[in-house]
């Protein structure tokens, strides 16, 4: 059999589709942006129909782009922008509502009330998770509740729920399964990740009938078969995760104690806790790195809102750079001398403050601040956010307090400058690997070892190449000063005390 897989990317503002050869080169890409809605403050939505048809329409320019036909596909691995949801007719697979997407804060005040209720501990207790918008759980409620019809036809059996590759799958198979993997089932709020099993008290709470929900298989595990009609043969699906799971995998952080952090629209750093089940005392996540032949790794995850987001308000809001690129060639620019703070809490901040109240804030301005120390602050702020996390996955877990390693990944990573201010920041090495692919290549690898047509996952381990490591050059009474004054900045933003 071929060694080519086909890795389906569905991220929060494109879909792309990478074709890997059997030495795990990437040879043939398709990708297409889609629209956002915000129908209201805070709120943000996908349309369903418009991620499918980027989805089929990227498989395609993937295949042609790599001179391939579907029947050269050995197996498609699918990973997925997560905690976003979709409820479908289960006759016809159209959706009743637009997809509401993660970053969407209409469910705060629901949050707010089960908090009120004292809730919070069951569901951090059961989930791992927070009571706050960004899960699945609540949107899951909002839809049942405010969608004329929907619960009647959900208690009716007629409807299906769930996470982005659950639709994808349920379209791929042309009706015939309706699954997901662990990873993903692991951020809706109603998923017991020690028992590995939906959470009856859970569905109960929030109100959402089993029915809907997909049976959780493995991160690589038989998914179904891409139906012939679609791309021309039929394709096995043979790994699922999400995003930040899948970058994990993608950048082989196997063993405990292993470190990635992803930057692409927000900041993502997962830590592999092994078999290890975590509980955060510093609003960290526990959530599922990967299930594996029934064997689940655990991980602790960091969730910043905000990072490459705060890259594209210098261009398209400030408009003080033409592209991303050029963002650490002016942040180099600035004065030393200026101490200028950012907190980009544009839609509140994340782990580990969970502020969803605050709003962005900027410290230090003088006469002379310009574009160069914007630039600086901004870039500074995804590095000292990162500081943040790392240290408060120390203190949660003292044991894998030897991770000094942080493995990066995402657009933002092909900024040297960043990346020397991370390690400089951080005080510690960073290491930029030489396929930046890692999300893709990740869903890849599931499904490529599941079909035995790719390595395990030691000799998969053993491909990680190094392209450059950024080594801590900062000075340490520099670095104090620098993390005193983002403190400070923090202090200053949050709407309540932490
Ligand atoms: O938890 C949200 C995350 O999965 C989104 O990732 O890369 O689509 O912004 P991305």
């Amino acid at each position: 059999m071929s060694g080519f897989v086909l890795s389906i990317d569905q991220g929060t503002t494109s879909t792309r589709a990478i074709v890997f050869d059997g030495k795990m080169r990437a040879v043939g890409t398709g990708q297409q942006e889609f629209p956002q809605h915000y129908p209201a403050s805070g709120w943000v939505e996908h349309d369903p129909e418009d991620i499918w048809t980027s989805v089929v329409a990227t498989v395609k320019a993937a295949l042609g782009d790599a001179g391939l036909e579907a029947k050269d596909i050995a197996a498609i691995g699918i990973t997925n922008q997560r905690e976003t949801v979709v409820m479908w007719d289960r006759e016809t697979g159209r959706a009743v509502h637009n997809a509401i997407v993660w970053q969407d804060r209409r469910t705060a005040a629901l949050c707010e009330k089960l908090k009120g209720e004292g809730l919070e501990e069951t569901f951090t207790e059961k989930t791992g998770l927070l009571l706050d918008p960004y899960f699945s759980g609540t949107k899951f409620s909002w839809l049942l509740d405010n969608v004329e019809g929907v619960r009647e036809r959900a208690e009716q059996g007629q409807l299906l729920a769930g996470t982005i590759d659950s639709f994808l799958i349920w379209r791929l198979t042309g009706g015939r399964t309706h699954v997901t993997d662990a990873t993903n089932a692991s951020r809706t709020l109603l998923f017991n990740i020690e028992k590995n099993a939906w959470d009856e008290e859970l569905l109960s709470i929030l109100g959402v009938p089993r029915a809907l929900l997909a049976e959780v298989k493995d991160t690589a595990d038989d998914f179904g078969v891409t139906e012939k009609a679609l791309f021309g043969a039929e394709i096995p699906i043979l790994g699922v995760a999400g995003d930040q799971q899948a970058a994990t995998i993608g950048q082989a952080c196997f063993a405990p104690g292993m470190l990635k952090s992803t930057y692409g629209t927000g900041c993502f750093a997962v830590l592999n806790t092994g078999e290890t089940l975590v509980r955060s005392k510093n609003r960290l996540l526990s959530t599922i790195a990967y299930r594996l032949d029934g064997k689940t790794t655990y991980a602790l995850e960091g969730s910043i809102f905000v990072a490459g987001a705060a890259v594209q308000w210098l261009r398209d809001g400030l408009q003080i750079i033409g592209k991303a690129a050029d963002s650490g060639v002016l942040a180099e620019k600035a004065d030393a001398a200026q101490d200028v703070y950012l907190v980009p809490a544009f839609v509140g901040l994340g782990a580990p403050y969970w502020d969803a109240g605050a709003r962005g804030a900027i410290f230090g301005l003088t006469r002379n601040t310009g574009p160069a120390e914007f630039a600086r602050a901004t870039l500074e702020s995804v590095a000292f956010q990162t500081r943040d996390l790392l240290e408060a996955m120390r203190r949660d877990w003292p044991d894998g307090a030897e991770t000094k390693v942080l493995r990066v990944d995402g657009g933002m990573v092909a900024s040297d400058w960043t990346m020397q201010c991370l390690a400089d920041i951080l005080d510690a090495p960073v290491d930029r690997p030489t396929v930046l692919e890692t999300t893709a290549l990740g869903a890849a690898w599931l499904a490529g070892s599941r079909a035995c047509v790719w390595p395990g996952a030691d000799e998969f381990a053993q491909s990680w190449a190094l392209e450059r490591q950024f080594t801590p050059r900062m000075g340490e009474e520099e670095r104090a000063r620098r993390l005193k004054g983002w403190r400070d900045a923090v202090r200053r933003t949050l709407t309540s005390a932490v």
